[in-house]
């Protein structure tokens, strides 16, 4: 569904991603680990064309994305769902209003009929009940600020969806809640996921493939066995969560 082929990326000085390889297979999750800072956020905005590669090739469900131009790269966008790692709602709409945003921008004939069936619908997929639509996100905590933006993410039916840290900041059952509900997302809707997560339990639970991003590619790819198994002095470094290792502090 997505492929990676030798991707370059410089922020300045700075080469982030220095040829990154990359299969996200259909209809699965793809658990994408690395340290804070190694350019996993940077990953996924080149998926969605907020970002745009130095060199190398993003294919995007058939297509080349780095060869697309603004327009053709909006139709590509439609297919995926975004899940910010902030949550990102708008503070000034309610909650009604937020989940209906892309479908108002995306769909400008849409009845209102269609927009609260479609809005009740993502609503009970991600587990909330209709009665906080007209909350505003200061009224909501944390773990409900997520599932709203679950919701306004899955609204669109994507193909594919991007979760940048959906359970970073939420207590383990809350955390729990927001796993089940990528789980049921793919096996419901047969999505596409992505997922970075700094928690290697929930990643665990919710992945089918793993694939470790360090010092600028991945340097290892597999599933939950190959992962947990792995001799690889990183994956044993960044699975057991020891300060001594290849993995050095700030790079
Ligand atoms: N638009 C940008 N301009 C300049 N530097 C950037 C930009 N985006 C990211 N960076 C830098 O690239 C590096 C990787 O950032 P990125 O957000 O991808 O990391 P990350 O792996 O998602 O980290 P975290 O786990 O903390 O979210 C960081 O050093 C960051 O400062
Ligand atoms: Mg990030």
């Amino acid at each position: 569904m997505i492929r990676f082929h030798n991707v370059k990326k410089r922020f300045g000085e700075r080469e982030i991603l220095k040829g990154v390889d990359l299969h996200i297979l259909p209809s699965k999750t793809t658990v994408i680990f690395g340290v804070s800072g190694g350019g996993k956020s940077t990953i996924i905005k080149h998926i969605v064309g907020l970002l745009k590669a130095d060199s190398g090739s993003i294919i995007v469900d058939g297509e080349d994305i780095t060869e697309l131009d603004e327009r053709n790269m909006r139709r590509v966008r439609q297919k995926i769902g975004f899940l910010f790692q902030s949550g990102a709602l708008f503070d000034s709409m309610n909650v009604f209003e937020n989940i209906a945003f892309p479908l108002r921008e995306h769909r400008k004939d849409i009845t209102q009929k269609e927009l609260d069936f479609s809005i009740h619908e993502s609503l009970s997929l991600v587990g909330l009940k209709k009665d906080i639509l007209k909350l505003f996100p200061h009224e909501l905590s944390g773990g409900m600020r997520k599932r709203v933006g679950l919701a306004r993410t899955i609204v669109m039916k994507p193909k594919i969806i991007l979760y940048d840290e959906p359970t970073s900041g939420l207590d383990p059952v809350s955390s729990d809640l927001i796993t089940q509900m990528i789980r049921h997302l793919q096996d419901e809707l047969g999505v596409t996921s992505v997922l970075i997560s700094h928690d290697i339990k929930e990643s665990f639970k919710s992945g089918d493939y793993f694939a470790m991003l360090f010092n600028g590619k991945i340097v290892d790819y597999g599933n939950e066995y190959f992962f947990q198994t792995s001799s690889n002095p990183i994956i044993k470094q960044f699975l057991s969560g020891s300060s001594k290792g290849p993995i050095k502090f700030g790079k």
